[in-house]
């Protein structure tokens, strides 16, 4: 293993799509912004030097981050935000990971040109555990605003009321030919007849979970949020923002120019930006100038496809790469997450109320000073640790919503001993609206080992877990109406941010942390902060 440096500069670049411009927050002027390669065992040091007037940080979404919390990046929880003209090194070593991750900012909506590929090779010498595939691809999945994306989430807390939804849909930033003003603003994968190529699909959109698709080929599924899986076959993937899935695709169709779609996602009654993006895969030698095999993508509600993936999802659980779910459980945890309304007298549009999102009923109020710097140097009054463990009032999910809507503000954690097992069960509140959630959990894989519709019912559904194969992943999708159930074992010391990775509902307050206990072993503590880290 070796040290890699890299370093991020983070600048504003000019940006043309769909026949209008505008100044963009960017790494190194680039969108999507330029790929991170390493290699497991890697170190990694990136210098993100901060040259615009917001502030910064970057997060490096599904790192373990074994004991260096410090640079997983997320602002105000393990850091605070670097300021203009300031600069920090993220330092961390990738242990026992392989596979495709992403970078993003992780402050206020930036994140939606700030954002891009991290490809984690395994060791020098140790193959894939699938036939090797002759050529990979990154294909970073992401949203187009033609308006600045600060100023829609602040217009739209202003007014209490739902920010707008982008304007299209990207592959690897370009939205393919979706208007007049797009004809020509397409991504090619050229490929050539016979060849098997990796696609490591990441999606980097703020709110939206797409479907992928490519007409007239089978994508076979092999990894997601860079662990193994048993791999299979399919035609529709879907990626929530967040996640990350590898497919091999194998160019075995008459030669011809066929269409690559992605599509959202949303089963509830809300309207979603429904345009779709598409790019082109070309076999070598074709001449004519449109895909010549189109496909028709799924509708938006399309449910049954996204169960029929996820349902398909299986650990690889092989000798060199278990699943090792966690058997027994230290904490039996159960968190609503779903959606609330907040008095808001200033909130003309939303006639005195606003939106509000919460885990618990707890709506998740950001500090004003990291809370893994309050842990470490034990500064008082940044947080309290009384994050409940169950729900506050018990009611039928999917039946009639209380009528009092209103959650509580706080910035509560959870808190955790050293290695102790956690099974956290994750129901939708289906409150104003039954929506997927796709929560992602800082620090840590878990097991996703139940998934169901309706309420989560502690005696019968826990008789279906499955605690041998189940996926290994960061980022999971809370059914519309229903619920999940995940396992791990909290062997990181830190703080650890977890929230639904859908942005709008972040900014809500869909959020919350767990605080891990150092352990009494040598290697089992937080390591100290590094001398550079930003000041609030
Ligand atoms: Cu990819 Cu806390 O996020």
């Amino acid at each position: 293993s070796i040290v890699r440096h890299y370093k991020f500069n983070v600048v504003k670049a000019q940006a043309t799509k769909l026949c209008s411009s505008k100044p963009i927050v960017t790494v190194n002027g680039k969108f999507p912004g330029p790929t991170l390669y390493a290699r497991e065992g890697d170190t990694v040091l990136v210098r993100v030097v901060n040259h615009v007037k917001y502030n910064v940080s970057i997060h490096w979404h599904g790192i373990r981050q074994l004991r260096t919390g410090w640079a997983d990046g997320p602002a105000y929880i393990t850091q605070c935000p670097i300021q203009p003209g300031q600069s920090y090194v993220y330092n961390f070593t990738i242990t026992g990971q392989r596979g495709t991750l992403l970078w993003h900012a992780h402050i206020l909506w930036l994140r939606s040109t700030v954002h891009g590929a991290l490809v984690i090779l395994p060791k020098h010498g140790v193959p894939y555990p699938f036939p090797k595939p002759d050529k990979e691809v990154v294909v970073v999945l992401g949203e187009w605003w033609k308006s600045d994306t600060e100023a829609v989430i602040n217009e739209a807390l202003k007014s209490g009321l739902a920010p707008n939804v982008s304007d299209a849909h990207t592959i690897n930033g370009h939205p393919g030919p979706v208007s007049n003003c797009s004809s020509q603003d397409g991504f090619t994968l050229p490929v050539q007849n016979g060849k098997t190529y990796m696609l490591r699909v990441i999606n980097a959109a703020l709110n939206e979970e797409l479907f992928f698709k490519i007409a007239g080929h089978k994508l076979t599924v092999v990894e997601v949020d860079a662990t193994y899986v048993k791999p299979f076959k399919i035609d529709t993937i879907l990626v929530a923002p967040g996640q990350t899935t590898n497919v091999l695709v194998t160019a075995d169709q008459n030669a011809g120019k066929y269409l690559v779609a992605a599509s959202p996602f949303m089963d509830s009654p809300i309207a979603v930006d429904n345009l779709t993006a598409t790019a082109t895969l070309h076999y070598s030698g074709t001449l004519a100038a449109a895909p010549t095999t189109l496909t028709n993508t799924p509708p938006q509600n399309a449910t049954p496809v996204a169960n029929n993936f996820t349902n398909s999802l299986r650990s690889l659980n092989s000798k060199k790469y278990p699943a090792t779910v966690p058997q027994t459980v230290d904490h039996n945890l159960l968190f609503t997450v779903g959606l609330g309304i907040n008095p808001c007298p200033t909130c003309k549009a939303g006639n005195g109320s606003r939106a509000v999102a919460a885990v618990n009923n707890v709506t998740f109020v950001m500090p004003t000073t990291a809370l893994l710097q309050a842990h470490f140097f034990k500064i008082g009054g940044v947080f309290t640790t009384d994050f409940p463990g169950q729900p506050p009032h018990v009611f039928n999910y999917t039946g009639t919503p209380p009528s009092n809507l209103q959650t509580t503000n706080g910035t509560k954690v959870y808190r955790l001993a050293y290695n102790s097992t956690v099974q956290l069960v994750l129901q939708d509140t289906a409150i104003i609206a039954p929506e997927n959630h796709p929560v992602h959990l800082h620090g840590f894989n878990f097991f996703a080992i139940g998934r169901g519709l309706g309420n989560y019912n502690p005696k019968t559904d826990p008789k279906s877990f499955n605690l041998v194969d189940p996926v290994e992943r960061n980022t999971i999708g809370v059914p519309s109406g229903g619920w999940v159930a995940i396992r791990f074992r909290a062997d990181n010391p830190g703080v650890w941010f977890m929230h639904c990775h859908l942005e709008v509902h972040t900014t809500w307050g869909l959020k919350m942390a767990f605080l891990v206990d150092n352990g009494k072993g040598p290697n089992e503590s937080l390591l100290p902060p590094p001398s550079d880290l930003p000041k609030c």
